[in-house]
């Protein structure tokens, strides 16, 4: 299923007001998502960072285990924002582990990731885009 652009806006906007709630008091870079589920419900993510660094959270994946652990593991799209406390300068593209978390919900083809710096400014991508040759499932069975 496409997106359409009143989706992808109002996805954008909420990843940016997600940000609010970013803990990050050691890098002071603060992420935001909102993950669009099949099912409709949109659930949203900030970075969670820790003292000890390592079990830092990123804002993907908080949205996106904030969806499994209610059993919801069908999704359509994610915006992402992310830029310094005084605002967004550039597009934030989700790290390494981020994408492999996704590839394992996500149909790579189909799943869109929204990169946003306002709700007008975007940049759509694929999870097959932005993760080639990956590796997941599809590869143990
Ligand atoms: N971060 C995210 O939450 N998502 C991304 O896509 C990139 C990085 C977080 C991790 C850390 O809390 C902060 O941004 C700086 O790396």
């Amino acid at each position: 299923m496409g997106l359409n652009e009143e989706t992808i806006k109002s996805l954008a906007q909420k990843a940016i007001d997600m940000r609010n709630f970013s803990y990050s008091p050691y890098s002071h870079f603060r992420v935001g998502a909102a993950l669009l589920a099949k099912n409709g419900e949109v659930y949203g993510g900030c970075n969670i960072e820790n003292s000890a660094y390592g079990p830092s959270n990123c804002a993907e994946r908080t949205a996106i285990f904030k969806a499994v652990s209610e059993g919801v593991t069908d999704f359509e799209a994610i915006a992402i924002a992310g830029g310094p406390e005084e605002g967004i300068r550039d597009f934030c593209a989700p790290c390494g582990v981020c994408r492999q978390v996704m590839i394992e919900f996500c149909r790579p083809e189909e799943f869109m990731i929204i990169l946003a710096k306002s709700s007008e400014e975007y940049k759509v991508y694929t999870l097959a885009e932005l993760l080639p040759l990956s590796f997941s499932a599809k590869d143990i069975q």
